[in-house]
C-alpha cells in the first residue's frame, strides 16, 4: 500500500461511500451515569459499539476506519480509570485480532506508544504484524494520540530525513511523516456525545472532512446513527476551495460508489 502524500494543492475526488471514516468515541462516562454505573462499564459497552462499526463498515466498503481510543490528555484522568482503561484495551486486542484477520481487516495503532507498557507495545507490533496483510478495511486506533503530537514528530522526522536541504520545505515533504501516512486523509469525521469540539484528534489530516457531531453517547450508537451520518454526509457538497458551479462541470467531482439510503 502506497503513501498518500497529500496536500491542499491537491483536489481530491468526492465518492458517496466516504473512503475514511474518523470518529472521537465520546459519552461512555455519561451513559454509564445516567445507568446509575461506574464509568468503565461506559468503557466496556463502547467496546460492543467499536465492533458494530467494524462490521458496518466492512458491509459499507468503506476502506478506512480510525477511532480516538485515547488522548495524550486522557493521562489526567483518575489513576483507576486509566489503568481499567488500559486493561480493557489490551483484552480487546487479545480477543478481536483473530476475528479481525479473518475479516481482512488490518490493524494499525496510532500515537506516542512508547509511554505504554512493554507488554502491550508488543502486543500491539503482534496484532499489527498479524494483519499486516489485509486490505479490505484498514482500522487505526489512536491511542496516546494528539494531533500536536503527530504535527510535531513529523517536523522532527522531516528535519532528520535530509538535515542539508537547503530549499523550502513542502506540504508534500512533510505528510509522509505523519502517523497516518498509509490512509488518505478522513472524508467524514463523526464526534459523539454532543461536544462539538477536536480535543487534539487529527489536526492536520482534519483540513477538509466534513464534521458530524451527534448527541448520540458512544455506547448507543449503532448502524442506524452511523447511517445517519453517511446521509448527512452524502448531502454536502465538497468544494475544496471551488465554487458550486465549478463543480457542476468537473469530473473530479463526480459521486462513485452506492448510496446509502436511510
Ligand atoms: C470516551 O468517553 C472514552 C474515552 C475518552 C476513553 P468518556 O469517558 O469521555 O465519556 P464522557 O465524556 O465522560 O461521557
Ligand atoms: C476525546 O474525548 C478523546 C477520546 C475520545 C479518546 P474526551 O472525553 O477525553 O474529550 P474532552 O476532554 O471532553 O474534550
Ligand atoms: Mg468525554
Amino acid at each position: 500500500m502506497g503513501c498518500f502524500a497529500s496536500s491542499t494543492r491537491d483536489v481530491p475526488t468526492a465518492s458517496v461511500v466516504p473512503r475514511h471514516v474518523a470518529i472521537i468515541m465520546d459519552g461512555n462516562g455519561r451513559w454509564a451515569k445516567k445507568r446509575l454505573l461506574p464509568r468503565v462499564a461506559g468503557h466496556h459497552r463502547g467496546v460492543e459499539t467499536v465492533r458494530t462499526m467494524v462490521r458496518a463498515c466492512l458491509e459499507r466498503g468503506i476502506e478506512y476506519l480510525t477511532l480516538f481510543a485515547f488522548s495524550s490528555e486522557n493521562w489526567r484522568r483518575p489513576q483507576e480509570e486509566v489503568s481499567l482503561l488500559m486493561q480493557l484495551f489490551v483484552r480487546a486486542l487479545k480477543e478481536e485480532v483473530k476475528k479481525l484477520d479473518r475479516n481482512g481487516v488490518r490493524l494499525r495503532v496510532i500515537g506516542d506508544l512508547e509511554r505504554f507498557d512493554p507488554d502491550l507495545q508488543a502486543l500491539i507490533k503482534a496484532s499489527e504484524n498479524r494483519t499486516a496483510g489485509n486490505s479490505r478495511l484498514t482500522l487505526t486506533i489512536a491511542a496516546n494520540y494528539g494531533g500536536r503530537w503527530d504535527i510535531l514528530q513529523a517536523i522532527n522526522r522531516m528535519l532528520s530525513s535530509d538535515p542539508e536541504k537547503g530549499a523550502e520545505w513542502q506540504e508534500a515533504d512533510l505528510t509522509p511523516h505523519l502517523a497516518m501516512s498509509y490512509a488518505p486523509e478522513p472524508d467524514l469525521f463523526i464526534r459523539t456525545g454532543g461536544e462539538q469540539r477536536i480535543s487534539n484528534f487529527l489536526l492536520w489530516q482534519l483540513a477538509y472532512s466534513e464534521l458530524y457531531f451527534t448527541e448520540v453517547l458512544w455506547p448507543e450508537f449503532d448502524s442506524t446513527a452511523f447511517d445517519a451520518a453517511l446521509v448527512s454526509y452524502q448531502q454536502r457538497e465538497r468544494r475544496f476551495g471551488r465554487t458550486s458551479e465549478q463543480l457542476s462541470g468537473a469530473s473530479a467531482a463526480s459521486p462513485t460508489g452506492s448510496r446509502i439510503d436511510a
